[in-house]
């Protein structure tokens, strides 16, 4: 797998950057599965305190973002996702890894996120760190009423 992560620039984002955000969004979650948000709800999530958003672009194109909060030591990985035709480039990883360290810098001693069991993902967290600490039965609606099971990672956070 090629990694041409250094010609990626991961940094921070606002509220601005949603738009672009939504267009990622539509482009990577498959909407049989009932998985990615809308702009309202990233929206209304980010005006919270302790929520950052993280971005990835190759030149002027938004390819991947990351959607994280932090609160009272502990961090959860809301949204990660990069554009199908730009997989494999370890764009997720450094995503990832990003709102890793931006959490261990807000305190965090642990990152926990969720995703709909089955989901390829797993490989990444897994290979991040993370093991599975639980099951939330039926929790994805998807479009056709079908229910997915949901699995929730965690991740330590060693104190720096
Ligand atoms: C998950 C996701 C963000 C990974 O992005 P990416 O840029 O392709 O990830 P990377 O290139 O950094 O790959 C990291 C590792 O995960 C593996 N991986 C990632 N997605 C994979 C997939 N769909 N199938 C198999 N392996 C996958 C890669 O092989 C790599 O492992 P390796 O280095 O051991 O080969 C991307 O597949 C995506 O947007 N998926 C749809 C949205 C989603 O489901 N998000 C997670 C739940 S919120």
């Amino acid at each position: 797998m090629s990694d041409t992560r250094d010609a990626i620039a991961i940094g921070d984002g606002t509220a601005a950057d949603i738009a672009a955000v939504d267009a990622v969004m539509q482009a990577a979650f498959d909407p049989r599965f009932g998985e990615a948000w809308t702009q309202a709800q990233c929206l209304g999530m980010l005006s919270l305190p302790g929520v950052w958003l993280t971005l990835a672009h190759d030149d002027e194109l938004l390819v991947g973002f990351a959607l994280t909060r932090a609160i009272a030591g502990d961090a959860e990985l809301l949204l990660i996702a990069v554009r199908p035709d730009h997989r494999g480039r370890g764009i997720g990883r450094a995503l990832l890894r990003r709102a890793i360290a931006d959490a261990a810098k807000r305190g965090a001693g642990r990152l926990c996120l969720e995703m709909r069991a089955g989901n390829d993902a797993t490989r990444l967290y897994v290979g991040e760190g993370f093991v599975q600490c639980g099951e939330r039965r039926d929790y994805y609606a998807g479009r056709s009423g079908e229910r997915f099971d949901a699995h929730t990672y965690v991740r330590p956070i060693p104190l720096g």
